[in-house]
């Protein structure tokens, strides 16, 4: 009886650790991803959700895995570039429109060789 009351507890507390663990995964800080030919794109994931908030700004177009874009890509769910003139280059222009703080345009800006 004992043993089965301690092992409940340890349960839960096993359990609420990984909620917890599940609603903090933020991914990783940066992130190089696959830029084709043009070269690999060095994004800057932590200042993005820091100055965006909303993770689905970017995570209503693929989900929050490690390499699912390239995945998504060879699948043929997502076009090449589709990412890459609909989430980043879109924002990075409105906000440049807007006047305020934006990232890069220009090609060489992202992609590096
Ligand atoms: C500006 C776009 C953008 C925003 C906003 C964003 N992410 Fe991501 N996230 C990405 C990209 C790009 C990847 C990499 C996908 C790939 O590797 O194909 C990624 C990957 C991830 C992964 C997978 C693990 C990893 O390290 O690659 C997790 C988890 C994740 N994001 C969580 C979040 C959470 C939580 C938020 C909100 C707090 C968020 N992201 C906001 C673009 C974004
Ligand atoms: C804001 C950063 C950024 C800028 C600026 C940018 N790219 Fe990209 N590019 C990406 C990302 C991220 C990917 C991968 C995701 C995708 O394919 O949508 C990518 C993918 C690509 C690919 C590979 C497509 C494939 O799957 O084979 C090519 C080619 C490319 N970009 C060319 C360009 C050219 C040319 C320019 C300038 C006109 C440019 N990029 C500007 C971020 C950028
Ligand atoms: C919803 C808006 C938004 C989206 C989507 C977005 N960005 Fe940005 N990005 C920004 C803003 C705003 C900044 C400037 C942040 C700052 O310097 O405080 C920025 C800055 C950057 C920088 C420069 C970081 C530095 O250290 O100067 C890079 C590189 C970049 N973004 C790449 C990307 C890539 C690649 C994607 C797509 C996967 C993307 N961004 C999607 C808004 C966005």
């Amino acid at each position: 009886m004992k043993a089965k009351i301690i092992g409940v507890i340890i349960g839960i507390v096993f359990l609420t650790g990984a909620i917890a663990v599940a609603v903090q995964n933020q991914g990783a800080k940066d992130i190089a991803l696959d830029g084709g030919k043009k070269g690999e794109v060095n994004f800057p994931h932590y200042l993005h959700q820091d100055t965006i908030g909303d993770c689905n700004v970017c995570h209503d177009l693929f989900p929050k895995t490690a390499g699912i874009i390239k995945d998504l890509k060879e699948q043929k769910k997502l076009k090449k570039k589709q990412v890459m003139k609909k989430t980043c280059i879109k924002c990075h222009k409105a906000k440049r429109d807007a006047g305020e703080k934006t990232g890069p345009i220009r090609c060489s800006k992202c992609h590096v060789k």
